[in-house]
């Protein structure tokens, strides 16, 4: 579903190249459950945007469903990953002046065109599932990180996408919190055949995934460290 044909990404810092993705071509199919291993700076992240269409490589080419992504516009690409793709992050990057249910909801409002989903009820079975609905009026930094981690998943998975990239998702969560979201994100492999893309630099975190991709210094490596 999307593949990456000899992708590069380069930032500048003044008259510095940094090379943050190097070469890499990688091909992931529909329902996929995989993880991309590697130590601090070895260029997880930067792999993840590109896979997720926040980044636009410097050179090669991704395409989704076989259509060439690589030169879209920036309202194109937003469009598309509003409809297919659904983050999580390390850090949950919530909205703290909004409550629980509007964050969920709020992806669901940068649609113009009808949504086949009534979004209030499909709320309400997200954070039912996730055992969270009682914190529905709570602001972000009045509920816990696991649950905070459970109201990012929920908003990820508002708008029905096929894939979820979660970088680093238990990386600020105790080991049980932790082992508790990858649970969530297993089961919604298992489940609903969403496509499932784990960044993490833990072994014991990638060892979960059915098939693991490492990366060095920006380039696809055969093994950990
Ligand atoms: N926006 C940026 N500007 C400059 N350098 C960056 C930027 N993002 C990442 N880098 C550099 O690219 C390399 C890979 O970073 P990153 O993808 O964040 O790695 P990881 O997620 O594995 O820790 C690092 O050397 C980092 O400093
Ligand atoms: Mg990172």
């Amino acid at each position: 579903m999307i593949s990456l044909s000899h992708v590069s990404k380069s930032y500048f810092l003044g008259e510095e190249e940094v090379k943050a993705v190097s070469d890499i071509s990688i091909e992931i199919k529909q329902k996929e459950y995989l993880s991309i291993l590697g130590t601090s700076g070895s260029g997880k992240s930067t792999l993840m945007y590109l896979i997720g269409l926040l980044e636009t490589p410097t050179t090669g080419k991704i395409t989704l469903d076989g259509k060439d992504v690589s030169k879209l516009s920036d309202d194109t690409l937003s469009s598309l990953r509003n409809r297919y793709i659904g983050f999580v992050f390390q850090s949950f990057n919530l909205i703290n002046k909004f409550t629980v249910m509007e964050n969920v909801l709020l992806p669901t409002r940068y649609v113009k065109k009808g949504l086949d989903f009534n979004p209030v009820s499909r709320t309400e079975d997200l954070l039912k599932r996730f055992g969270i609905w009682e914190r529905r009026n709570f602001f972000p930094n009045k509920i816990s990180g696991g649950q905070q981690q459970r109201v990012a998943i929920a908003r990820a998975l508002i708008m029905k996408p096929e894939i979820i990239l979660a970088d680093e998702p238990t990386g600020n969560l105790d080991t049980k919190t932790g082992d508790e979201i990858l649970d969530i994100l297993e089961d919604l492999n298992k489940d609903f055949g969403v496509t499932v893309i784990l960044v993490t630099h833990e072994k014991v975190v990638a060892d979960r995934t059915k098939r693991k991709i490492y990366i060095k210094d920006g380039a696809l490596a055969k093994k950990y460290l």
